[in-house]
């Protein structure tokens, strides 16, 4: 038996891409529109039904739900603001609250307005001044009833994947490019931390707390060889903490949120940077279970690395964690044995304060689609009807007491 701290956060995440349906001015809806490829269309049509979504959530016990703004909603066309766009989600924030969920708000979460796209992304040095005027304008607005931000989704994911390996628009590979983008989007993020805190102190509004979500992965060498060693610990030190002790210098962080899903099993051929950087073992010489994508399940990854963000000294939140899979067995075993290492970690000092399952529902996975299923509640794609899952009911029993049996 394990039993959570007082007040810790119960909940799921999402993202408005992958649920609300119809985002026609964002650049991935663009991209797949040019790409002829599959299409988000209507996701789960969360943008309607997002009442009954959040009334599932407080049935399985949630006390918290991450969401993100559609940054192409609010800012349709460049320096252009929708009062509707905002309309909505300050009703969907109210509609959380009057439930007594605590939202946690996602400015940017990998979609950008096709007008920012075009004009360079973030590769421009415009890029900044753009984030921070919508922030700004989102921010004053829902200030008196959010308390949790995350300025910026994953920036190591969006920038691997849209910049050096190139699956995600814009599809660049280009090292070059992904140096300037991190440098802008570490600099937004530090940027919109400040801001944040400043409009809520003009506001008089009680302490915000801001972060970023960031992937962290547990890289684990094959064998023991020099170079696997060398590869874990340099991939590890780059990828998992290069970000966060920059943003950690500039004291732009009130807490850490924490994504994480898998391991990397670290096979290195030769002692080539791109080989230390990437060489992953294919024969699978330590087989664990895996989700439906094939990534490795690996919980005791969770407890090191919580273990080693200890030394910020700074409240930790799993932002995400999940499983797509089609056995919901394996889902609740997952969820299990990742609170289970949580728990361990609390014990030995590390102050988190909450977990959000990914997801609340089953979404729109990016560049593959709609097969792989992260949701607690199975969603038809032609009826849009919502089944709660086993694993979500037996995850909402922990919920309810902070117990997990
Ligand atoms: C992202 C989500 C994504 C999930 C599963 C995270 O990296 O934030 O948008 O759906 O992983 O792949």
């Amino acid at each position: 038996m394990k039993k959570f701290p007082q007040g810790f956060l119960w909940g799921a995440a999402t993202s408005a891409y992958q649920v609300e349906g119809d985002n026609v001015n964002s650049d991935w809806w663009q991209w797949e529109k040019d790409k002829g490829i599959q299409n988000s269309g209507h996701a789960c049509r969360h943008y309607e039904f997002y009442e009954q979504d959040f009334d599932l959530a407080k049935s399985l016990n949630h006390n918290c739900h991450r969401l993100s703004i559609e940054w192409s909603r609010i800012e349709p066309e460049e320096g252009k603001f929708s009062q509707d766009g905002l309309k909505h989600y300050i009703n969907v924030i109210l509609s959380l609250k009057k439930r007594n969920i605590e939202p946690i708000v996602t400015l940017h979460h990998f979609t950008n307005p096709v007008w920012f796209g075009r004009s360079g992304g973030w590769e421009n040095k415009k890029s900044v001044a753009c984030f921070l005027r919508y922030c700004d304008f989102v921010c004053r607005s829902l200030a008196g009833n959010v308390r949790y931000w995350i300025t910026i989704n994953e920036p190591t994911v969006y920038i691997s994947h849209s910049y050096i390996f190139g699956v995600w628009p814009p599809q660049a590979k280009s090292l070059r490019k992904a140096k300037r983008v991190r440098a802008n989007i570490v600099w937004a993020h530090i940027r919109a931390y400040r801001l944040i805190h400043k409009i809520y102190k003009e506001s008089d509004i009680p302490g915000p707390s801001v972060s970023i979500a960031h992937n962290m992965m547990a890289y684990v060498p094959c064998t023991q060889n020099m170079k696997n060693r060398f590869a874990a610990y340099f991939r590890d030190k780059w990828f998992n903490f290069g970000l966060l002790d920059k943003i950690m210098r500039q004291q732009a962080m009130d807490f850490i949120g924490v994504n994480y899903y898998s391991r990397q099993l670290v096979d290195v051929e030769k002692w080539r940077i791109s080989d230390l950087v990437m060489d992953v073992c294919k024969k699978d010489h330590h087989p664990v279970k895996k989700n439906s994508m094939g990534w490795d399940i690996y919980p005791e990854g969770l407890y090191e690395l919580l273990l080693k963000l200890k030394k910020y000294g700074l409240p930790i939140m799993i932002t995400e964690n999940g499983i797509c899979t089609e056995d919901d067995n394996l889902r609740w075993e997952y969820i299990c044995s990742h609170l289970k290492n949580i728990s361990l970690a609390i014990e030995k000092g590390v102050n988190v304060t909450g977990y959000l399952y990914w997801s609340l529902m089953d979404n729109f996975e990016w560049d593959k689609g709609f097969v792989p299923r992260f949701g607690l509640i199975d969603v038809n794609y032609n009826t849009y009807i919502r089944t709660v899952r086993e694993s979500a009911k037996k995850f909402s029993a922990t919920c309810n007491t902070g117990v997990l049996e």
